[in-house]
């Protein structure tokens, strides 16, 4: 297939991205604490073949095979996360350099190999302590949140200008603790909703704390957003996808634009929300970027009786779905780039997740062949390129994933990565995808860019 990628760029960032829990291991190294992940994988029936983080990729010492694979798909720019509890293993307190060190070489390593590092701060791995004290229910978690920015940015900040403070709260918050899917694992919307005003506060103070120990510093929040539609034209489904609308979207966009909760939602949540005088603005910091994940649209119909916000996606027949049970259709990446350029005008914006799970085999010649996941990278990638026609200031994408690796809830069966990990000896085998994604990059003129 070929695409049309002309619209896109000439200084596009082409990226793949991971994060550390998923990847690193090397959970009890160098200082390292619990993170809430480690606790909720090793509680029995939590994930997938009771699978963990322990090892993971092993990415901890293999670091610098990683960046060679970088290399050799030709991309220019990485997304990693950075483990909270290897850098404050307390929750607050004192800094442990060992942990800041691995990331301090793995910047350079980047640097070195003429790759751009993007770096999030939280990507779901919080202290067990601070989970101990109450975790993203209190608010002293959003302060401490940003001390810990702080100290990543002062060490990191001479050579990392793209921040991202938060990684989809929407998971954290709902995923994590009101359906229980996710670590922390709890039920409670009152806990949910007090988490999710209290991620956005730290997000906030997270990007004061960015900006003030690195001057210069790019600071974005990442959001994954879902396209909704009504399942039907029924009334109450409509008012349903409505709902959905404000849970995935509008409850994670209008406080950072300054436009507070949305009233709606907070009606349908009917929890009071922790608030204080001034909180609204510290949320509402103006970002240099906007970040999107999108994986798949959803379909969505009324649910009276489910969890908050009483709306259930519904499976639309024909549709071609992924290992994850996920559609497959890009038309929703870019109506959502599109939404965050005409409804919250976005000056910048980075797709910083996207990609599919497919059940990889390595064959007998050594080689992985997995057309659909090339397949979804170009529909994905032309549609990135239909919106940027239409005025999206998209500047780079990140493929989801470098690497397979340890998928949450999912354990290791879900293989997203663009480069097949075999756990069983940490061998790296690229995948056709990964090839397509090189070629791509290659003939839009990524490499020769990069090195003039
Ligand atoms: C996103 C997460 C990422 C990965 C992909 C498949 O929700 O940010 O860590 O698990 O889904």
């Amino acid at each position: 297939m070929t695409i049309d990628l002309a619209a896109l760029p000439q200084d596009f960032l082409w990226g793949t991205a991971t994060s550390a829990y998923q990847i690193e291991g090397a959970v009890a190294e160098d200082g390292r604490s619990p993170s809430i992940w480690d606790t909720f994988s090793h509680t029995p029936g939590k994930v997938d073949g009771d699978d963990h983080g322990d090892v993971a990729c092993d990415h901890y010492h293999r670091w610098r095979e990683d960046i060679g694979l970088m290399k050799e798909l030709g991309t220019n720019a990485y997304r990693l996360s950075v483990a909270w509890p290897r850098v404050v293993p307390g929750g607050d307190g004192p800094v442990n350099g060992k942990g800041l060190d691995f990331y301090d070489a793995l910047v350079d390593g980047l640097l070195e190999a003429g790759i751009t590092p993007s770096v999030t701060l939280y990507h779901w791995d919080l202290p067990q302590v601070l989970q101990d004290r109450g975790g993203w229910s209190e608010r002293d978690t959003a302060h401490h949140l940003a001390a810990y920015a702080a100290a990543v940015a002062e060490r990191l900040g001479d050579r990392v200008q793209h921040w991202t403070t938060l990684n989809e709260p929407l998971c954290s918050a709902w995923i994590g603790h009101l359906e229980g899917r996710m670590a922390p694992g709890l039920t409670d919307l009152t806990a949910a909703v007090r988490t999710s005003y209290h991620l956005l506060l730290g997000h906030g103070l997270a990007t004061q704390a960015i900006r003030a120990a690195a001057p210069g510093a790019q600071v974005g929040i990442v959001n994954n957003l879902s396209s909704v539609e009504a399942a039907t034209d029924r009334p109450e489904d409509v008012a349903a996808a409505r709902r959905m609308d404000g849970h995935t979207n509008r409850w994670w966009l209008d406080p950072v634009h300054g436009r507070g909760f949305p009233a709606d939602m907070r009606e349908v949540y009917g929890v009071e929300l922790p608030e204080r005088e001034g909180d609204l603005a510290t949320m509402a910091q103006p970002l240099d970027w906007l970040g999107l994940n999108y994986y798949f649209p959803s379909a969505i119909a009324d649910d009276p009786t489910g969890p908050a916000p009483y709306a259930t996606e519904v499976r639309r027949p024909g549709v071609p779905r992924t290992a994850m049970d996920w559609e497959v259709d890009a038309a929703g990446i870019e109506s959502l780039l599109l939404r965050l350029t005409d409804e919250y005008g976005a000056r910048r914006l980075y797709v910083t997740e996207n990609g599919s799970a497919y059940p990889d085999v390595v064959r007998p010649d050594g080689t992985v062949h997995d057309p659909e996941r090339a397949q979804y990278l170009e529909q994905h990638l032309a549609a990135c390129a239909s919106a940027v026609r239409k005025g999206a200031p998209l500047a780079g994408y990140f493929a989801w994933s470098l690497l397979d690796n340890f998928e949450w809830a999912y354990g290791y069966d879900k293989r997203f990565g663009l480069v097949h990990v075999d756990y069983r000896t940490q061998k790296r085998t690229v995948k056709g995808s990964g090839r397509r994604y090189a070629e791509i990059i290659r003939e839009h003129g990524g490499s020769e860019r990069r090195a003039a």
